[in-house]
């Protein structure tokens, strides 16, 4: 099944890269900032009728078709992690597919297509690069740390934002970024090009995929308050288990 998903969403990065750049259609969902396109319409479409084809029987949630069929095995699919960078020809995106067990994380493939980058992680087997097995950073210190977060489309009007969280923790690390990608943030924890990583408000396919690859990185990953993260869980705190602690505590510390 990892096989089938890593040459999945490797085909799927062929569809966003023939959009890239190109005049798109964009609408609008839940707010005015959140977009889709007709490429994540396309990538979403061939990727359903993938899995439908190779395992039917298999329940699907998928971010702009919801969730289809009902089983043990549930596939998660982003079809664009990072639409508003993609509709604004900015290249930081990337899709994921990510299949759960009873609820559980089983294996996941996040594929970059313009860096050719293919993230994947089975659990129990650890976290690769292009097959290169990777490992979380070791920072143990806000001080010494660079991390990434992320804010919701509805930021306007929910007062659980993250503003006042990204100004507390601000002044603690060395830098922040908003790459507008909580997948590939999470690939990048995983892989030490970042140290840590928080978002609140996120869906089961924004981050569940990220999540497994973090722990299978010797990565900690919880919730925002230190709670079991799991995949009906909508914020995370990712990083090394010592930088975890830290976050913990900055951010439940406001
Ligand atoms: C979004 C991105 C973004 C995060 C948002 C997500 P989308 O996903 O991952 O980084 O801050 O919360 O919704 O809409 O580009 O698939
Ligand atoms: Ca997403
Ligand atoms: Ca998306």
């Amino acid at each position: 099944m990892l096989t089938f998903a890593k040459k999945t969403v490797i085909e799927a990065g062929q569809i966003l890269k023939k959009y890239f750049n190109t005049p798109l259609d964009i609408k609008t969902k839940s707010t005015e900032r959140d977009l889709v396109t007709q490429a994540d319409i396309e990538s979403e479409k061939f990727i359903i009728a993938a899995i439908q084809t190779q395992y039917p029987d298999h329940a699907i949630l998928a971010e702009e078709h919801g969730q289809i069929g009902d089983s043990e095995y549930l596939w998660l699919i982003d079809p664009i992690d990072g639409t508003t960078n993609f509709a604004h020809s900015h290249p930081m995106f990337c899709s994921v597919i990510a299949l759960a067990y009873r609820d559980e994380m089983i294996l996941t493939a996040i594929y970059d297509p313009l860096r050719k980058e293919l993230f994947s992680a089975e659990k129990g087997n650890g976290a690769f690069l292009n097959d290169h097995a990777i490992m979380v950073a070791s920072n143990s210190t806000l001080v010494s740390s660079i991390l990434a977060t992320g804010f919701p489309y509805d930021r306007a009007t929910n007062p659980k934002n993250n503003i006042n969280e990204f100004c507390k923790i601000m002044p603690l690390v060395q830098g922040i970024r908003r790459s507008g990608s909580a997948a590939l943030d999470m690939c990048y924890v995983a892989c030490g090009r970042l140290d840590g990583y928080w978002e609140f408000h996120l869906n089961p396919w924004d981050f569940a995929g990220g999540g497994l690859l973090v722990r299978e990185a010797h990565g900690k990953i919880s919730n925002s308050d230190g709670s079991d993260w799991s995949i009906v869980s909508n914020n995370v705190i990712a990083a090394n288990n010592e930088l975890h602690q830290e976050m913990l505590q900055a951010l439940n510390d406001l």
